[in-house]
């Protein structure tokens, strides 16, 4: 909706905003142009909420009268007596085209500090081959065992859409379809210093960040994907997040659950090992499925407790793999207006009085963002909440070392992977502790599993003594492993 200068000033001053023109007179057309447009997309009415709420008071904890564990389905394998039945369910929702993606990547990904989308970061130890790629490589794996189109919905935003897609066309979409990876974006909000005022990125331009990972619920149905969805028969979305590298796609055991519990929005849970470990936990609230920051444990004490061995009750991590049914996308929508909000003090670049710009080396101000684990509460049916075990399922890529990082997680998948080398008659170097101590690299296309593994190393096997990267085709430079199945 075109805007015109002075209803602009008249909207921002009725709600206190009237600083955001300050650099009016200096502004060229297209400029003008460019923040009136961006003075119309304004939800004022939500701002003034956020603005009441999160930033002139100090927000008031929910309060429960019960703080439950989450009930958890043990870690799915063979050896559970109903895996059985959950793996062909599974199995018949890919076979029949009723599963899809949804990949979200707008988040600006300022810990890891890597210029261009997180996707595009080449985690592969020693291919390089970036975090999409090896999404990528997954997907092929699944369309060809089960004979069936996976579409890929990946959730960009303002500060990636432009970029990834870029990215996606130079790689020819990792040899899939282009016309089953669809991009949609998500919404924009604007930041605020703490007395609650917009914050200028340039003179002509809000400061605003992506509406956080919950901004897939309006994105997906606002953007034609839930009825693109509906057209191809997909009914399931499995939902990952493209920092965790590791993340089983489309994982048949979890989707197979889902299918029989008729659960209409499921999560995958790890274990936590100490009270204090800094990840959301899952829990039941009053009856409601919820995830409880663990910056918020402290509001609710009971989640950390321990038993008589020191291990906390509430176990249950969050990772952030679901599955969500489409038609629940849809009726979470609805309500959307209901969807809560979090608040995170960060350092917000912006223009001073003058026009400079100023990197505050202090937190300055405030981002708004929602979050898709808040879906859960309007669930009609109990979710099925899922534990897994971390290695080769969860290794999100946050930052370069530390804690969830790049260091950590190449560390974890050369153990991980080691295993099916040796599984499969390979064995790998390690040092006096234990540890592996080469590279190793498997692609997804060419084993998404350790008996997938051993069964496609149909070569002469024998033990490794450098470092070892098995490609989507089952190349590897290694002499001894020459004799392995092309997968392609
Ligand atoms: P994070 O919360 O870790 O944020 O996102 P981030 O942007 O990757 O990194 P930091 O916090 O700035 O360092 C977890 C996942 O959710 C996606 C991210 O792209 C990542 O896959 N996400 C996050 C969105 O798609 N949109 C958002 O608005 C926020």
């Amino acid at each position: 909706m075109a805007l015109d200068e002075g209803e602009a000033r008249r909207r921002l001053a009725e709600h206190g905003q009237e600083h955001v023109l300050r650099f009016w007179s200096r502004l060229g057309d297209a400029q003008r142009t460019q923040l009136l447009s961006e003075i119309a997309s304004l939800d004022f009415a939500l701002m003034d909420h956020l603005i009441r709420d999160w930033v002139l008071s100090e927000p008031k904890p929910e309060t429960f009268s019960r703080v439950e564990p989450v009930p958890v389905y043990p870690v799915a394998g063979p050896d559970r007596a109903d895996a059985r039945e959950a793996w062909e369910a599974g199995c018949d929702a890919l076979r029949e085209g009723r599963v899809g993606l949804v990949l979200v990547a707008g988040g600006q990904g300022t810990r890891l500090g890597f210029e261009g989308p997180k996707g595009a970061y080449p985690i592969g130890p020693i291919s390089g081959r970036s975090l999409f790629e090896f999404h990528a490589e997954k997907i092929h794996n699944l369309q060809k065992t089960f004979q069936c189109t996976l579409p890929w919905y990946i959730m960009v935003s303002e500060a990636t859409a432009a970029e990834t897609k870029e990215f996606f066309e130079a790689k020819s979409y990792f040899g899939l379809s282009p016309l089953d990876i669809i991009f949609f974006e998500q919404a924009m909000i604007p930041c605020v210093d703490e007395k609650g005022r917009f914050l200028l990125e340039e003179p002509h331009r809000l400061a605003r960040n992506p509406n956080g990972h919950g901004g897939c619920i309006p994105a997906l149905v606002e953007n034609g994907i839930t009825a693109d969805a509906g057209n191809r028969g997909v009914q399931i979305l499995s939902y990952f997040q493209v920092d965790n590298w590791a993340v089983k796609v489309a994982d048949l055991y979890f989707i197979g659950y889902h299918v029989l519990h008729e659960a209409e929005m499921s999560s995958k849970v790890h274990r936590k090992t100490t009270p204090r470990e800094p990840v959301g936990v899952h829990c039941v609230c009053d009856g409601q499925y919820r995830v409880i920051e663990y910056t918020e444990l402290d509001i609710y004490p009971q989640l950390l407790e321990t038993d008589s061995e020191g291990r906390p009750i509430h176990y249950a991590g969050n990772p952030a793999i679901h599955i969500l049914s489409v038609n629940f996308v849809e009726r979470v929508y609805e309500h959307f207006d209901r969807f809560p909000w979090h608040r995170a003090h960060k350092k917000i670049p912006y223009r001073d009085e003058a026009g400079q710009l100023v990197k505050p080396e202090r937190p300055n101000g405030y981002k708004f963002e929602t979050f898709v684990f808040d879906a859960l509460r309007f669930t009609r049916h109990d979710p099925v909440v899922l534990e897994i075990v971390r290695p080769g399922e969860y290794t999100p890529i946050k930052q370069l070392s530390g804690d969830n990082s790049v260091e950590s997680a190449w560390l974890i998948m050369r153990e991980y992977w080691a295993d099916w080398l040796e599984a499969a008659g390979c064995p790998v170097p390690r040092d006096a502790s234990g540890k592996v101590s080469i590279k190793i690299e498997i692609s997804p296309q060419f084993a998404l599993s350790r008996d997938e593994f051993v069964r496609n190393l149909s070569g002469s096997k024998g033990p490794i003594s450098e470092d070892v990267s098995i490609g989507p085709l089952g190349q590897c430079p290694l002499s001894f492993m020459k004799g392995i199945r092309e997968t392609n």
